[in-house]
């Protein structure tokens, strides 16, 4: 078995039978004694795109991976020259991002250990050091989103997220300050109190502070860390359940930005907001019908409990304007309804047009694709309820991605900024360029390079 592969670039391709079609690209491997060539057929002008980049090296990553290769070379100036529409440092980490994230696995619960990954090297190392850096950095945090998510729910859960937190963020920029169910009842997280009622874990609110440079926008990022999401009394059915402890994917994207943003020294003042619980049912939990009254004075009947995440997300956005935020970002695993208009391979966004023109922009070079979706007005009024202020839940059968974004807008603060993600479509994957059968770890990037973006 050959020990080295050598990644090489083709405009020729009559000579080579053998292509491996990928959904990412089309490779051949040829093999001579010692070696395994990976010829990368030519990707045509129109074609070239970072993300494809990406996918390709995560192709060949996992593949020589799985073939136990131990190392792989690769010349930097070739690439470059493979894809010259591109720019020509963003396509040296582009690869080099995918290539780890295509070498991603989460195994810590498989008794025989896989494959160590292909090490990748470039043939003029010195020439894109800095560059591999950088995106080593980014597949790391992307990494950490993609093992929060995948973890079990007994090892992630309400009571745990926080120490995990607090272990992963030792000795950084990062402070971590976490509220118990204690100061909960203090600082009347009443959504978040209400969804967690059914669980045998106490629920918890999570701080991430980062002030790479304090004089900038104070931009909060408020995540969903629903830990597993039975729905509650409002039982889902046995189908809908199996992904469900990955109901915690906003948190993940939110804890990974914030270490994308701390690693790389960004110049940016952030703060993640983490809402942890989990959504079972039980004699204690909340049931359909009550009343929570929010700190903000505001009264919501609970129509359906497992329209869970917009409850505990209100805590986290009414939070965003204790703290004076000048942004606030939120994301969430948050409706079916996201993932039949959108499918997996793109986000929901909603808030203003010109910011979500800004995100989509983002979204579009980094990979976390996300697509502008409307706010309908008109939608607006469904959500009211004969009891309290207004419901959960719209009583249209309808846009159900949209009245939960609506539900959410009404605890936007005054005068910050608001954009809302809905991950519910992408937060796992099938194999597929530099995506494994697992969590995605959609939106670290995204938050990230966004709160970079804003931050100008
Ligand atoms: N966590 C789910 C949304 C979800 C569904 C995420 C599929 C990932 C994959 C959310 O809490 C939920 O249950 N939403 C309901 C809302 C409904 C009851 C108004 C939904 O979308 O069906
Ligand atoms: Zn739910
Ligand atoms: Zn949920």
């Amino acid at each position: 078995m050959s020990k080295h592969a050598k990644i090489l670039f083709t405009t020729d391709n009559k000579d080579l039978q053998s292509f491996i079609k990928t959904s990412s690209g089309e490779f051949a491997t040829l093999y001579t004694d010692n070696e395994i060539h990976i010829m990368v057929k030519e990707v045509t002008e129109k074609k070239q795109k970072l993300d494809k980049v990406r996918m390709i090296a995560g192709s060949i990553a996992r593949e020589l991976t799985k073939r136990k290769i131990e190392q792989a070379e690769i010349n930097g100036a070739d690439l470059k020259t493979a894809f010259s529409k591109l720019n020509e440092n963003k396509t040296i980490i582009a690869f080099v991002e995918g290539w780890y994230l295509g070498a991603y696995s989460f195994d810590k619960y498989k008794t025989k250990t896989t494959a160590q990954m292909t090490s990748l090297t470039f043939t003029d190392e010195n020439d894109v050091k800095n560059l591999v850096g950088t995106a080593k950095t980014r597949a790391e945090a992307v990494q950490f989103s993609r093992d929060l998510t995948n973890e079990i729910p007994s090892t992630l859960n309400p009571e745990t997220f926080p120490t995990i937190l607090k272990d992963e963020f030792a000795n950084t920029d990062v402070e971590v300050i976490v509220h118990d169910k204690a100061t909960l009842e203090e600082m009347e997280m009443n959504g978040l109190l209400a969804v967690n009622r059914g669980s045998k874990y106490d629920p918890a609110f999570i701080e991430l502070h980062y002030q790479g440079d304090a004089s900038k926008p104070l931009i909060t990022l408020v995540g969903k860390g629903v830990t597993f999401d039975t729905g509650g009394i409002s039982l889902k059915n046995a189908r809908d359940l199996s992904d469900m402890r990955m109901d915690m994917g906003g948190a993940a994207a939110v804890a990974g930005a914030v270490k994308l943003l701390a690693e790389s020294n960004a110049n940016v003042n952030v703060v993640g907001l983490i809402q942890t619980v989990e959504n079972m049912p039980d004699r204690h939990s909340v049931l359909p019908g009550d009343i929570i009254t929010y700190k903000t004075g505001q009264t919501v009947q609970v129509g359906n409990t497992d329209a869970e995440g917009r409850l505990i997300l209100a805590d986290g956005l009414i939070r965003a304007g204790e703290l004076k935020a000048d942004y606030v970002i939120d994301i969430a695993t948050l409706t079916g309804a996201i993932l039949f208009a959108l499918g997996t391979k793109i986000g929901g966004v909603f808030g203003e047009e010109e910011l979500m023109a800004e995100i989509k922009e983002i979204g579009d070079e980094n990979g976390d694709f996300v697509w502008p979706m409307p706010l309908i007005e008109d939608y607006d009024k469904t959500l009211k309820s004969d009891y309290a202020d207004f419901s959960n839940i719209s009583n249209q059968g309808t846009a159900g991605s949209i009245t939960a974004a609506l539900f959410l807008r009404r605890f936007v603060p005054e005068n910050c900024k608001w954009l809302h993600v809905d991950m519910a479509g992408v937060m796992d994957s099938k194999e597929s360029g530099y995506y494994g059968n697992s969590a995605t770890g959609y939106g670290a990037r995204l938050l990230a390079d966004y709160a970079v973006h804003a931050s100008k």
